[in-house]
């Protein structure tokens, strides 16, 4: 081998060296979602991937994984707790089975407007007092997204709280949204979110319930003409962390996490205003119906349980609380 082929071979080599080491250096973060690239849950974690690689050099590699591609909420929460994906988004709802603070949210009708709701949750006492009973589950809450405000949506016309009547509707993993379901007198269907568009589509629901974005996002518009403005309830996607994954960072870096978390939130207010109403004139191009209904009716059915949670769950007395002084 002459010596201009052994320096070329040598360069290379070392070059091939180089890269491996750096790219070793780097620690991969795997961030998690159900929702589509434009939904603006997608749009808030590139603003806090950014965001960290914008103020820590090169040590991390993002990883977003949207559509669901890492399973769903349920299952991505357990890896989570366990330190394989290090973030996720992933609804209120979803955690009260586990923390029971959490279902501060599944409270139907708990606050009276969006504004009022979006003040609650960007207020650092609630993610405080709802990450005390987290730790030592695994995981971390440092910011909360919108979702919007539930309602119904069915293949059938809801008009009143009657027409809900027996009927099939899917709600998601909490235990609260089947006590409030059973007060509204129809029958729940515990099942995951990548599920519903086959349910809907084989007759296993008649509807289910949701902020408008399914209908365009996950299609629900295709099999469900009707969409009811009752306004049952207002639940968060919370933003969560690995705690395992938060304890190895050193204080500095730690506070580039949280601003970043902080960061997404504005990002996801902001882009939720914009779609909400861009996907209410898609699903009109689809063919569904949005219907206004008698909220107080609706709302009558599920006040007393209230009280009843409540009575059941003291850990969520203190939300509550903080909840009221927004009125
Ligand atoms: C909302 C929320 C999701 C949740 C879904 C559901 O779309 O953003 O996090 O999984 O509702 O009903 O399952």
């Amino acid at each position: 081998m002459n010596l201009k082929k052994m320096i070329t071979i040598s360069v290379c080599v070392l070059s091939a060296l180089a890269l491996s080491v750096s790219a070793q250096a780097r620690t991969t973060i795997t961030i998690a979602h159900t929702h589509v690239e434009t939904h603006p849950e997608h749009k808030a974690f590139l603003a806090f991937k950014n965001h960290i690689e914008n103020n820590i050099d090169d040590k991390y590699e993002i990883q977003i994984y949207p559509n669901g591609l890492s399973g769903s909420n349920e299952r991505v929460f357990e890896l989570v707790k366990i330190n394989s994906i290090q973030f996720m988004a992933i609804s209120s709802s979803n955690i009260e089975n586990l923390a029971k603070s959490y279902a501060i949210f599944s409270i139907p009708y708990l606050f009276n407007s969006e504004d009022v709701y979006e003040k609650f949750i960007s207020d650092p006492e609630v993610l405080k007092e709802l990450g005390k009973n987290s730790d030592k589950e695994g995981f971390v809450p440092l910011a909360a997204f919108t979702a919007g405000t539930r309602n119904f949506y069915a293949k059938f016309p809801i008009y009143s709280v009657d027409d809900l009547k027996d009927k099939v509707i899917r709600v998601q993993t909490g235990r609260t949204n089947s006590l409030m379901m059973e007060a509204f007198g129809a029958n729940d269907y515990i099942m995951k979110f990548s599920d519903v568009y086959q349910a809907l589509k084989h007759d296993v629901i008649d509807g289910a319930e949701n902020n408008e974005l399914v209908l365009v996002d996950q299609k629900h518009g295709e099999l469900c003409k009707y969409y009811s403005y009752d306004g049952h309830q207002m639940i968060p996607d919370l933003l969560i962390g690995s705690r395992d994954f938060l304890k190895s960072l050193s204080d500095e870096e730690y506070a580039v996490f949280k601003e970043a978390a902080m960061e997404a939130q504005r990002v996801e207010f902001r882009e939720w205003k914009y779609r909400i109403n861009a996907a209410k004139e898609q699903a009109k191009t689809m063919g569904v119906n949005f219907i206004n209904v008698d909220v107080n009716a609706f709302r009558e059915k599920v006040l007393p349980l209230h009280d009843e949670l409540l009575e059941k769950n003291p850990k969520i007395r203190e939300l509550y609380e903080i909840a009221k002084k927004y009125y």
